[in-house]
């Protein structure tokens, strides 16, 4: 197996038309050489997916994804967008049950298992997201609630696929709110997912990132834990100069006196 790389995966939401991604493009790089078992992953609006992988292409450490795509590949599903579109126009990621996605959209867990399992079949990665809301959290119900939007996915995938997929905990109390999980409450999450993938026969080490409020102030003390394999960041990422300060923070958290990144070998 290929030592783990550090992921730091910039989500930007609904923010950046395409003039906005390419002038963030330039400036970013300009700040940001690539590294050695590093890889940034950029998420932008399905409308920029084309201008900011043209504007990255030069840089094999960077990788475009969408934001979210139909299990269809084509029909009649109107405002959809489907994963031979986003292949089209220089998507290799996509970001699957995200909780903007399921909790302001509807998404349900079954939809996520679908979306997963297409991505899958159709050779890109799915960066699929877990996570409790506040109000399971404070009810005693987070690995519940996390066994549950597992689970989906899980019958959806058969156990050799969960090699090539990625995982995001992302606690929905603390996505845009400045209030991040400590890396003590995100570890033991991160341990929790690993061990209900083992409990339920998945082989691999599933790279698992931490997303929710993640900064340039918190992000060092975040990938401090063996745990995490990354981060995926919305706000923070927003800016060239702020995302570039995260990566370079978070970089050296995880930096080996040796060289190369400190991430545990699947
Ligand atoms: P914030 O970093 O803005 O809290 O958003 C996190 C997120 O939802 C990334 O997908």
């Amino acid at each position: 197996m290929t030592a783990r790389q550090l992921t730091f995966a910039a989500n930007w939401k609904m923010n950046h038309g395409p003039a906005e991604a390419r002038a963030f493009a330039e400036k970013f790089l300009a700040l940001t050489p690539a590294a050695e078992g590093r890889r940034l992953w950029f998420f932008p609006a399905a409308v920029s997916i084309a201008a900011l992988a043209d504007a990255l292409k030069g840089r094999s450490d960077v990788t475009i994804g969408a934001q979210n795509v139909h299990w269809e590949p084509k029909g009649a599903f109107t405002g959809g967008i489907s994963i031979p579109m986003v292949t089209e126009v220089g998507a290799r990621l996509t970001l699957v049950g995200h909780s903007e996605r399921r909790h302001l959209f509807g998404e349900t867990d079954e939809q996520v298992g679908r979306k997963t399992k297409a991505a899958l079949a159709a050779g890109i990665t799915p960066l699929v997201c877990v996570g409790e809301t506040l109000a399971e959290r404070d009810g005693g119900r987070t690995e519940q609630v996390i066994v549950r939007q597992l689970g989906a996915v899980l019958a959806a995938l058969q156990s050799p696929d969960w090699e090539r997929v990625v995982m995001a905990y992302e606690p929905v109390w603390a996505i845009g709110t400045g209030k991040n999980a400590t890396p003590d409450d995100a570890a033991q999450i991160h341990e929790l997912i690993r061990m209900e993938l083992g409990r339920k026969g998945v082989p691999h080490r599933v790279p698992i990132l931490y997303g929710g409020s993640v900064s340039s102030a918190n992000v060092a003390s975040l990938l401090s834990r063996p745990q995490l394999d990354g981060v995926l960041v919305g706000g923070a990422s927003l800016n060239p100069e702020g995302w570039a300060e995260v990566v370079d923070r978070g970089s050296k958290a995880k930096v080996r006196p040796s060289g190369g990144f400190d991430l545990i070998e699947g």
